[in-house]
């Protein structure tokens, strides 16, 4: 459950965001959090049980139905995330941000003997070229309106060794800090700013159960290698990405935000 930040109110008035992945332990979090600051969110996910249940739950928080809209899409689909975007600029009349969070291993094993070419296309796939492709589609319309920011996806697994994830994620997490940066490069004239998270491990729904069924060793081990010696709230990792999509990241592109409490410090 994520609580409001106290540092901050209605900075996304009439503002409107692409969150993908949106249905999601972090996506759903993000999206919450941007409308209960004055903004209107769209979700695309590739669950649609999710997404009836997520806007289902917005709106039960009080967030308005006519700010909200839950699309049922597939990132993977250049042609599907196209039309899916017009949908948006057709429905609020404008487009800010997107928040590219859809991702993950999605199911895939971690021991090099056990991926198959399938599973390493599946993660390239979706978290790679679903982040290019939402990126490209959302480009035309913030240049048309001035200005936009985009906050991409990494991880601590792109970012440094974890085992806790595979090879295939690693390569992927890596790569959407390179696509990052060139797009920044190509954009940034336009005024749009692209900038990449790298979250550790943040305890959502799906993940805490993971976390709750380990050994007391195993998770004093997790806890050793986090300097802050805590697990994070998840409010702390939606912070940071709301911050980079606000106009106080005015003049923040290219980076890559490290939100890890402290376990990989970047040189
Ligand atoms: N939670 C963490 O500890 C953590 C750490 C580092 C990075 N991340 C990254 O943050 C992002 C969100 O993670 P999360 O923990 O909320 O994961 P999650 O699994 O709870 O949410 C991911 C969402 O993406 C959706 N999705 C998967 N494939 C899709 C596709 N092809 N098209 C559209 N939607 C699709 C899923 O349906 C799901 O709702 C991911 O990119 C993940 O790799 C998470």
């Amino acid at each position: 459950m994520t609580t409001r930040s106290p540092y901050v109110s209605e900075r996304f008035t009439d503002r409107v965001a692409v969150v993908t992945g949106g249905a999601g332990g972090l996506g759903m979090a993000i999206a919450r959090a941007y409308s209960s600051e004055g903004g209107r969110v769209a979700i695309f996910d590739a669950n649609l049980d999710a997404v009836s249940s997520g806007i289902a739950s917005l709106q039960k928080a009080g967030v308005s139905p006519h700010s909200l809209l839950g699309l049922h899409v597939d990132v993977k689909d250049s042609s599907a995330v196209h039309q899916a975007m017009s949908q948006v600029a057709e429905n609020f009349g404008r487009i800010d941000s997107l928040i590219a969070a859809a991702g993950g291993s999605v199911g895939t094993p971690t021991k090099l003997e056990e991926i198959t070419p399938e599973d390493l296309d599946l993660v390239i796939d979706v978290n790679i070229k679903g982040t290019y492709h939402c990126s490209a589609a959302i480009v035309p319309f913030l240049k048309a309106q001035g200005g936009g920011s985009i906050v991409t996806f990494s991880s601590i697994g792109g970012r440094s060794t974890s085992p806790v994830t595979g090879i295939p994620y690693a390569a992927a997490k890596a790569g959407i800090l390179g696509l990052t940066r060139r797009l920044a490069r190509e954009v940034g004239p336009n005024n749009i700013r692209v900038n990449a998270i790298a979250p550790g491990l943040f305890l959502t729904d799906r993940l805490q159960g993971t976390f709750d069924s380990m050994s007391e060793q195993d998770r004093n081990e997790v806890l050793d290698s986090i300097p802050l010696h805590r697990m994070p709230d998840l409010r702390e990792c939606v912070d940071p990405v709301l911050f980079l999509a606000s106009d106080a990241a005015s003049y923040i592109t290219g980076v890559v935000l490290d939100i890890n409490g402290g376990r990989f410090m970047s040189g």
